[in-house]
């Protein structure tokens, strides 16, 4: 039986979209049965739809976030996923979603974390200087961006390069590591040690 995975995003959906493409031309035994997004406006959604896959849209308001985490954790629920991908998600998740999903839900990041968890972290890299930055897939926890780390990948910040240019140089990245942590979850081939993941081939 195919394996049943859930994304989340709140914005563009570039992930989402090279993790469609990726499943599809990889032949993974897997299927995206939902998009869920919080931002009405999310392009994702409009992807979501090209590709014929349900979109489902939770709008977020900030003086109503019991509800909207209850909605989501439904929403959640009743998708029955055996994975969860939080592509550009921006919304952090409530305890009850995080520990009834304990890891199952793969989060991707703009850094190398620990480096620049939160939100703006291309910039933060950048300002900072940082002469190495890159992408990391992690499982959710209740910490910010600090669940165990799966996969990473290293972008350098040459010295006359723009912001604009590190953006789509990480961009590029996450499309590659995404889809690998999703295959590697899929075909159960994530073992953890402690922290440390370790990639059985
Ligand atoms: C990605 O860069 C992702 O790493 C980031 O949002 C972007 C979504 O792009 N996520 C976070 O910052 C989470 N804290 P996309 O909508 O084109 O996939």
């Amino acid at each position: 039986m195919k394996k049943k995975i859930v994304v989340l995003a709140s914005g563009r959906g570039s992930n989402f979209a090279a993790l469609v493409q990726f499943i599809k031309r990889k032949k993974l035994n897997a299927e995206i049965v939902a998009l869920i997004s919080d931002n009405p406006t999310a392009g994702a959604l409009l992807l979501a739809d090209s590709f014929n896959i349900r979109a489902i849209c939770i709008p977020f308001r900030k003086e109503e976030r019991t509800n909207f985490n209850e909605k989501l954790f439904k929403t959640l629920k009743d998708s029955e996923p055996d994975l969860i991908v939080a592509a550009g998600f921006m919304k952090i998740l409530p305890p009850e979603i995080v520990n009834y999903f304990e890891r199952k839900i793969i989060n991707i990041h703009p850094s190398l974390l620990p480096a620049f968890p939160g939100i703006g972290s291309i910039q933060k890299a950048w300002e900072y200087g940082v002469q190495v930055t890159g992408c990391t897939t992690h499982f959710i926890d209740n910490t910010l961006d600090g669940g165990i780390i799966i996969l990473q990948s290293i972008v350098k910040i040459k010295p006359n390069m723009s912001l604009a240019d590190l953006e789509s140089a990480i961009h590029k990245e996450e499309h590659k590591i995404l889809p690998k942590s999703v295959k590697y979850f899929i075909e159960g081939k994530i073992k953890i040690i402690n922290r440390r993941v370790v990639i059985e081939e």
